[in-house]
């Protein structure tokens, strides 16, 4: 398998650790309800937000974690990782330009330069590859490891 094909099936994997549950009605921050208002859903996230600003008008956005935020994805240990700081464009359905974003699979980091959402799925993009998913699987926000949990 070459390095897409490979990513591809990473991410297939990833959309397969899916929250089973989500009571919480409430997002947890103003970033994650700007998400729902843009079309996309909450748990791109981790709860851990701190603050949030956006133009609404360029549509130019960052969020602040506060500390940069590790994911460890069951049951095969993928990582995923947050900067401090995540930066992008974002429109109805599209967010684009996005920094701050990273998986690590098959020996490399690849970063996530865009995300698009068509209510039933999402389309990742990792520079010119893209992968699709259900929204669903991404209901929850994340929490990151090893820190406190913010809710
Ligand atoms: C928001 O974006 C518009 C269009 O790019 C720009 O003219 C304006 O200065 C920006 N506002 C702020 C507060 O950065």
């Amino acid at each position: 398998m070459d390095n897409k094909t490979l990513l591809f099936l990473f991410l297939f994997l990833f959309s397969l650790y899916a929250p089973i549950s989500y009571s919480d009605p409430n997002p947890p921050s103003v970033a994650h309800a700007q998400l729902t208002n843009y079309g996309f859903p909450i748990g791109l996230l981790p709860s851990s937000v701190q603050a949030y600003n956006l133009n609404q008008t360029s549509g130019h956005f960052s969020v602040h974690l506060g500390d940069s935020c590790k994911l460890t994805l069951p049951p095969d240990n993928y990582v995923a990782t947050y900067s401090r700081k995540i930066t992008g464009k974002i429109d109805q359905g599209r967010i684009a330009d996005l920094q701050g974003i990273r998986v690590r699979a098959f020996f490399q980091w690849w970063s996530i330069t865009g995300i698009r959402s068509s209510g039933d799925n999402l389309v990742f993009e990792v520079g010119m590859v893209t992968a699709k998913f259900p929204t669903k699987n991404f209901v929850e926000s994340p929490k990151c490891e090893g820190q406190r949990s913010s809710s």
